[in-house]
């Protein structure tokens, strides 16, 4: 879309669920992320595109929201915002509960992404293990979390395979693995179940669900699909970069 300037939020204080925000509310260690008239726009000038615009909210580690919207909307601007990989051209955000910019700080927010995110070379076990390598965990340690991991989605006996080896649904069961072996406090999901049908996209999302709530993390799936959004106690609906409100899924 490009530069609609229609008001994305409640000015009057509130966030999108409702919640009072003011400049000098305590924050708790329970909001993981607070933005504060949040803006994206890429390009200058008459070429410039308004990819997120006057966005204020909060994420809480109890939160389990489905942001949905058309293609084009933003959904996945604001994911990107919201992991600290992109950066607002206006507004604040902030990571009280993540001690800062979660990206570049493996374990502390964890992303699915709608495509193959899995290294080719290694092997599922490998993959699954890999952000807790990357931060430097004993070798030990995070092979066996990650081995904990695969039997928690399932497929323990996967663990040797390459990725080209394994199913869609099975390779997002993996990205959901090697989440959960990060132990995140925030875990974050654009369109994790685009690729999928119907029936291993519910059962990639029940993983993502109860990866939240084993973890005692927030969750935050974009995804344009209603059923698997009805999955959600909570749906953000964007429209041309704002948020719209929030709403329980199912209406
Ligand atoms: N890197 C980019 N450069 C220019 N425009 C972009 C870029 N990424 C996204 N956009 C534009 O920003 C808007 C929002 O995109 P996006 O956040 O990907 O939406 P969604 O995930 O809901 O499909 C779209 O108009 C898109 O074309
Ligand atoms: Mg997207």
């Amino acid at each position: 879309m490009t530069g609609s300037q229609t008001p994305g939020h409640d000015t009057s204080g509130h966030d999108v669920a409702g919640r009072h925000v003011t400049e000098h509310q305590a924050t708790t260690d329970q909001d993981l992320a607070r933005l504060t008239g949040v803006a994206r726009t890429y390009g200058r000038g008459s070429a410039a595109v308004v990819a997120v615009h006057e966005v204020t909210c909060v994420i809480r580690r109890s939160d389990r929201i489905a942001v949905t919207g058309a293609s084009g909307s933003g959904k996945s601007t604001l994911l990107h915002l919201l992991s600290g990989l992109d950066e607002p051209t206006a507004g604040q955000i902030l990571w009280p509960g993540l001690g800062g910019r979660p990206f570049g700080r493996p374990g502390v927010a964890g992303m699915v992404f709608q495509g193959p995110s899995l290294l080719a070379p290694l092997d599922v076990l490998d993959n699954t293990a890999l952000p807790l390598t990357l931060a430097g965990a004993d070798e030990d340690e995070a092979l066996r979390r990650a081995a904990d991991a695969l039997s928690t989605v399932g497929l323990a006996d996967l663990a040797a395979r390459l990725p080209e080896e394994l199913s869609g649904g099975q390779a997002q069961r993996v990205a959901v693995a090697r989440v959960l072996a990060a132990r995140p406090r925030l875990i974050i999901a654009d369109e994790p179940t685009a690729q999928l049908g119907s029936a291993h996209a519910a059962q990639v999302v029940d993983l993502l669900l109860t990866a939240a709530d084993d973890l005692n993390a927030g969750l935050i799936i974009a995804t344009h699909d209603p059923h698997m959004a009805a999955r959600l106690p909570t749906c953000w609906r964007m429209a041309d970069g704002a948020l719209l409100e929030a709403a329980p899924c199912s209406s």
